[in-house]
């Protein structure tokens, strides 16, 4: 029986992509590197900053230092945050406050699993903050998905066993965590077929048959 949910923010409540792309674009530019593309960025989904970074210095064709790298993640970071300051609710995605409010008022327990640092300035942001019990964020962790760290922080937060845990996710890397965990998983978003989900969905504006999901 399912008691808690644990949803991933990127993507799945939020849209983030394109003010990720940009900045990361921006950085790219920044360097010199002109093949970075939104097929790259794409890849860079539930990946964390200091991965991501890499998958940008990959289509150039310098090497860097560890304190440079860490130098250009600030970077790009401080580009991202400018970009979040005009974020509104409008960015959150369709079905998602229906679906907070719905899995609510049937008892459940709400948690965040994200591997994103700026993930309060998101929920502050968006208005999202006031239907979240519990958050486990990039600030609470130090191994990023695939490792199932951010899910077990997150339901020891709520206070549940894994088990009881369901996690929705919009990436492969949030896929194979939350089954590290021992979590089942919904995918939704633009690959939800193909994310390995025990679950599978568009997004959360389908016919979601909620009640069997949540009492296997
Ligand atoms: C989420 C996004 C990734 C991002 C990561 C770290 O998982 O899907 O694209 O790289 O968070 O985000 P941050 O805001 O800490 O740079
Ligand atoms: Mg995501």
């Amino acid at each position: 029986m399912i008691k808690g949910i644990i949803f991933d923010l990127d993507g799945v409540l939020v849209s983030t992509d394109e003010l990720h792309y940009q900045a990361w674009k921006k950085l790219a530019m920044d360097l010199g590197i002109m093949g970075f593309t939104k097929e790259d960025n794409a890849r860079q989904k539930g990946v964390s900053r200091m991965d991501s970074l890499e998958i940008v210095l990959e289509k150039g064709n310098k090497r860097y230092s560890d304190e440079e790298k860490l130098t250009f993640a600030d970077q790009k970071n401080n580009f991202y945050i400018e970009l979040l300051q005009r974020l509104t609710d409008d960015a959150v995605l369709a079905g998602v406050k229906e679906t907070l409010i719905m899995l609510r008022k049937k008892g459940l327990l709400i948690g965040i699993g994200s591997v994103s640092k700026n993930t309060p300035l998101i929920l502050e942001k968006t208005g999202l903050k006031s239907y979240i019990d519990q958050i486990s964020c990039g600030l609470d962790i130090s191994k990023s998905k695939p490792d199932p760290e951010v899910f077990l922080v997150a339901a020891k937060k709520l206070g549940l066993l894994p088990v009881q845990c369901l996690v929705i996710e919009d990436s492969k890397a949030g896929i194979i965590a939350a089954k590290a965990a021992n979590m089942r998983s919904l995918g939704v978003g633009p690959e939800y077929e193909q994310l390995g989900a025990d679950y599978k969905y568009k997004n959360l504006q389908c016919e979601i048959d909620w009640d069997s999901i949540l009492n296997s």
